[in-house]
């Protein structure tokens, strides 16, 4: 393979990249800090983002288990079409249960798709204290219930490809260890 063919090759390595974590956690922000850095290596991307994709694709999904399991499945389904047709898919939804995720693992496996699962790995103080969306403080407030990882369960990932501290590290530093991960895997 000469250079050229390389660099195409480079370009059509797909993947599904899942980042599961709390509110707060930091995984939209990850997610397109490394879809900057990827697309500036001429990678097509896409963020999949859990709060966009609940307004079109998962309109009508509430929060319950067997409703955030379609979720996470419906999701799950696109990116692997679109990691099979040459894309980084960055997935940066909460995906609290470690069956759904599962089932969106085995169908990457089945197709022959790259999947890596990143564990955002923030501790509840934390994102509470971060709380971009005021949701904890809702919460907290009695305005909502249901609340992954206060009132509602998260199942953390047994092994993930990659944890990420975020409250030890600056974004560019999360996305910069994920980022040499995919390098590491050949995915970008
Ligand atoms: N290392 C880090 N990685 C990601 N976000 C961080 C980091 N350090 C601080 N933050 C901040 O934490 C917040 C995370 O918010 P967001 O990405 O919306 O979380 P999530 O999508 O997980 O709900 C942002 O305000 C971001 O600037
Ligand atoms: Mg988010």
């Amino acid at each position: 393979m000469d250079d050229d063919e390389k660099q195409r090759e480079k370009h059509v390595t797909g993947a599904t990249v899942w980042l599961t974590g709390l509110p707060s956690a930091g995984k939209t922000t990850i997610a397109y800090e490394l879809a900057a850095l990827l697309g500036a290596d001429g990678h097509r991307t896409e963020v999949l983002d859990g709060d966009e994709i609940r307004e079109f694709l998962s309109a009508g999904l509430g929060f319950s288990r067997e409703d955030r399991h379609t979720n996470v499945q419906r999701i799950g389904f696109v990116a692997e079409l679109l990691a099979s047709n040459g894309v980084t898919a960055l997935v940066p939804v909460i995906a609290p249960y470690a069956d759904s995720r599962e089932a969106v693992r085995k169908r990457h496996a089945a197709e022959g798709t790259a999947y890596v699962e990143v564990h955002v790995a923030t501790p509840v103080d934390v994102c509470s204290v971060r709380d971009v969306k005021g949701l904890y403080a809702k919460q907290a407030a009695g305005e909502i219930s249901g609340l992954t990882g206060v009132d509602d369960p998260y199942e953390e990932p047994a092994s993930p490809d990659l944890r990420i501290e975020s409250q030890n590290q600056t974004v560019q530093q999360s996305a910069a260890a994920l980022h040499a991960l995919l390098i590491e895997k050949g995915l970008a």
